[in-house]
């Protein structure tokens, strides 16, 4: 067996659902292996878009499995939606997702418990999608979760019963706050979870491991810099979005994984709170907004703009061991006519070439190196040399910097305007 990693090395949103699916072909198993409902993965092809959350992006090729891994949360409800989506668009996906038992589950009160918290927190909120991905983290390693394996027990209800009970209490005593709807969700939730039992639950560790010829593809989601432990925490989600996730989210082990893709856009976003360094309050990053149509696919809320951050991604490759990259978006800086990169931060006085401790927005100042822009039209091309000079020097400069080679250049949002080095 040989696995693969797709991983954003950013704050989320790079276009890792587009890349998957374009290289989901070449492998037999896309396995998801961290995060939930708070990711949105969109893919574009024959004039239609899809969003998945929940969903592994391979589940558009006919001959590729896809597994939801341990290391998923998975909320019933949303996921139903999902199916019915697939359903209503002729997807065919009964054969070919497949469940690990061992995912968990997010309750109404787990998004409750998420609202709560945000609500508590006032102005220093994390900014969450409010899927309840935290609260449900916490379960899981306070050892009080729901898994997927769990509603095939006879007792499921009362196990469901309990758990809500015991965020019931808290919700009222240490936050007072109730939900007028709780009923009418958890009756949903409930029969939500009868479309989940029609599906393949499996051993997803056994599942995956059992076949010595699969080629694997695991599916990060979110990015780096939303890592529990690397990124810009707190303001951060509540799972390992790191390389080293996919074995512990999948029950892979580390050797048999073999490239790990890290994509990046060609300039950086950011939904939520939290520091962002290279962030334009300007006319340019209303440009990049506009232009990159920086609208959550979970939230629909804005996406702050920025320009790309060297620093960052340096560090996302040492995290995670980066073997490839790809670089998506590029096509949204068509026609500025200056492109900036930062390369260092000054920082206390000083000049940095890393990430330091604390990302205080007021204490990191990026230091930019100019690019010229190109004027052309790039969305048709479908080899590399024929990009503008300027284009191909300002990724020749990421190259040498990173020292890592750019595989795949991505020039529009279809699955067609992707160009294959
Ligand atoms: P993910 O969460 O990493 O899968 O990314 P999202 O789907 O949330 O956000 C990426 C957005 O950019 C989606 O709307 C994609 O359709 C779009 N997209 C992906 N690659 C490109 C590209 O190269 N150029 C443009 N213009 N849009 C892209
Ligand atoms: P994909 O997979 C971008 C952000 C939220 C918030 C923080 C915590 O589409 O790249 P959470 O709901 O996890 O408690 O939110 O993380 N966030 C994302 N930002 N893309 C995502 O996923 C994200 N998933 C969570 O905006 O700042
Ligand atoms: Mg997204």
């Amino acid at each position: 067996m040989k696995v693969d990693i797709l991983l954003g090395l950013q704050w989320g949103d790079e276009g890792k659902g587009k890349i998957v699916d374009f290289l989901g072909k070449k492998y037999n198993l896309i396995g998801r292996f961290q995060g939930g409902p708070n990711a949105g993965h969109t893919i574009k092809f024959n004039g239609n878009t899809h969003v998945l959350h929940t969903i592994p992006s391979g589940i558009f090729q006919k001959k590729t499995k896809n597994l939801i891994g341990n290391g998923v949360v998975i909320d019933p409800i949303i996921f139903s939606k999902e199916l019915e989506k697939l359903h209503e668009k002729n997807i065919v996906f009964e054969k070919n997702l497949f469940i690990s038992r061992k995912a968990h589950l997010i309750l109404p009160t787990h998004r409750y418990l998420d609202a709560a918290s945000e609500l508590e927190k006032g102005k220093k909120k994390v900014g969450s999608t409010l899927k309840g991905i935290g609260p449900t983290y916490m379960d899981k390693t306070g050892r009080n979760g729901l898994r997927i394996g769990d509603i095939e027990s006879k007792d499921f209800k009362n196990k469901f019963q309990a758990l809500s009970k015991k965020h019931n209490k808290i919700l009222k005593k240490y936050y007072n706050y109730k939900n007028p709807n709780q009923k009418k969700d958890e009756a949903i939730w409930l029969k939500s979870i009868n479309n989940l039992k029609k599906l393949n639950i499996v051993d997803g560790e056994y599942f995956i491991n059992q076949n010595k010829e699969n080629k694997v593809l695991a599916e990060g989601a979110q990015g780096t810099l939303l890592d529990v432990d690397f990124g810009s925490y707190p303001f951060v989600t509540s799972s390992n979005t790191v390389s080293a996730s996919a074995c512990i989210g999948l029950g892979v082990a580390p050797n048999k994984i073999k490239k790990v893709i890290g994509i990046f856009k060609a300039y950086c976003t950011r939904v939520g709170s939290g520091p962002f360094p290279t962030e334009l309050n300007d006319k340019i990053g209303k440009r990049i907004q506009k232009d990159g149509h920086e609208f959550g696919s979970t939230t629909g809320r804005s996406r702050r703009c920025g320009w790309l951050d060297l620093p960052a991604l340096k560090y996302a490759t040492i995290i995670n061991g980066v073997t490839d990259l790809v670089i998506t978006k590029i096509d949204v800086l068509t026609n500025l006519s200056t492109i900036k990169i930062c390369t260092h931060y000054e920082y206390s006085g000083k000049k940095i070439d890393y990430l330091p401790y604390e990302l205080n927005n007021k204490k990191l100042k990026p230091i930019y190196k100019e690019f010229k822009g190109w004027g052309e039209n790039i969305s048709t091309e479908t080899k590399f040399e024929q990009l503008p000079k300027n284009l191909k020097k300002y990724i020749q400069f990421l190259e040498k910097e990173l020292n890592i080679p750019i595989k795949i250049v991505s020039v529009g949002p279809d699955r067609k305007e992707t160009i294959y080095r």
